[in-house]
């Protein structure tokens, strides 16, 4: 018996020495000196020993014991260790490494354009307003004396919805719902930004979607005279001091007199090159004095007020501003394009 618990022993020991995980040592802990272990099996017999022999082996089976025990405690501290270093290995962070760059978004250039444009116009006391993109063809056409058969509604393919709703193919129509939303009670100082659309081929130059900037001015006394210091601001904010501005007459069926504006070109001075055609001017929005008849049917007295009013595309001026040579850019999304316009 003494025999056989030194054997044990030395069997045990060396396992708990070749044990490589603390699941294994468990198992040995087990085998060993569990319940149903070897070294109880042997205590078991302990019965047919004699009186002399029972406290020998009893106590050889403590040492034995405790010596498995020992041996087991310190590997299992070890193994504890070792798992600690190595868990603590993985999770090492490597501070000196770059971080992971963060995509910012910026703003649209047409964003920075518009907002560009009205805070000139906020600056002159004017508000900002919206009205819907699904218009009706009140507002669209007739309120601006575009009546049913009209010749000039040729002059804008549109979306139609139904007989009665299209997408509305200018700002305009947030003049007249303005007006009539006042009443004719007060003077109004407004600019309106929005989503614009047509029924165009889209090439370099036409899109089916663009944007434009509305502006009325209605009032008592309101003169053509203010209507072009206006336009001149405006030219001399978006494109710098050094440039001129020239009316020409137009034709809107909404404002009359018509105008169309032009800027002189910064590429030639006006000497006339490929940019501007040779003409040394380029053309940059239309405006007017806004219709006695519109001012009539949105409740506004043309004997008591005038007005003038104006339509401009930023995506034209930002064009002309930058050089760009494709309107389908503003809505294709190349990030390389959009990001060369963000502030750093
Ligand atoms: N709505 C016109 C267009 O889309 C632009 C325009 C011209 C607006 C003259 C105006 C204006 O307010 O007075 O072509």
């Amino acid at each position: 018996m003494q025999e056989q618990l030194k054997k044990l022993e030395q069997e045990a020991t060396e396992k708990v020495t070749n044990v490589e995980d603390l699941k294994a040592l468990q198992d040995i802990q087990v085998a060993y000196l569990g319940r149903k272990g070897s070294i109880t099996e042997v205590l078991r017999g302990m019965g047919k020993l004699s009186k002399e022999e029972r406290p020998v082996i009893g106590e050889l089976a403590n040492t034995v014991r405790t010596t498995i025990q020992a041996a087991i405690d310190e590997k299992k501290q070890l193994l504890e260790r070792a798992e600690l270093e190595k868990q603590l290995e993985n999770e090492t962070i490597d501070v000196t490494l770059p971080g992971r760059s963060v995509n910012f978004g910026g703003k649209h250039i047409l964003t920075s354009i518009i907002e560009e444009i009205e805070d000139l116009f906020i600056g002159l006391g004017y508000e900002v307003r919206e009205g819907p993109e699904v218009e009706t063809d009140y507002y669209n056409f007739e309120a601006l004396n575009l009546p049913k058969g009209h010749p000039a509604r040729d002059m804008q393919d549109s979306f139609y919805i139904t007989n009665e709703l299209l997408l509305r193919t200018h700002t305009s129509p947030v003049q007249a719902r303005t007006m009539s939303a006042l009443d004719g009670a007060e003077p109004i100082r407004m600019i309106c930004p929005g989503k614009v659309y047509r029924r165009d081929s889209d090439d370099a130059t036409h899109s089916h979607q663009f944007t434009q900037i509305e502006g009325l001015y209605v009032d008592k006394n309101v003169r053509m005279s203010d209507l072009k210091g206006t336009l001149d601001l405006l030219a001399k904010h978006m494109f710098g001091t050094d440039r001129d501005i020239r009316l020409r007459p137009s034709f809107f069926p909404f404002t009359e007199p018509s105008v169309e504006m032009d800027i002189s070109c910064k590429v030639c001075a006006g000497e006339g090159c490929s940019v501007c055609k040779r003409t040394g001017w380029i053309e940059i929005l239309g405006a007017g004095m806004v219709h006695p008849k519109v001012l009539e049917m949105a409740g506004y007295d043309p004997k008591e007020y005038t007005g003038f009013a104006f339509g401009m595309g930023p995506d034209r001026i930002a064009m002309l501003k930058y050089g760009i040579d494709d309107i389908r850019r503003f809505y294709t999304n190349d990030t390389r394009f959009l990001k060369q316009f963000h502030e750093a």
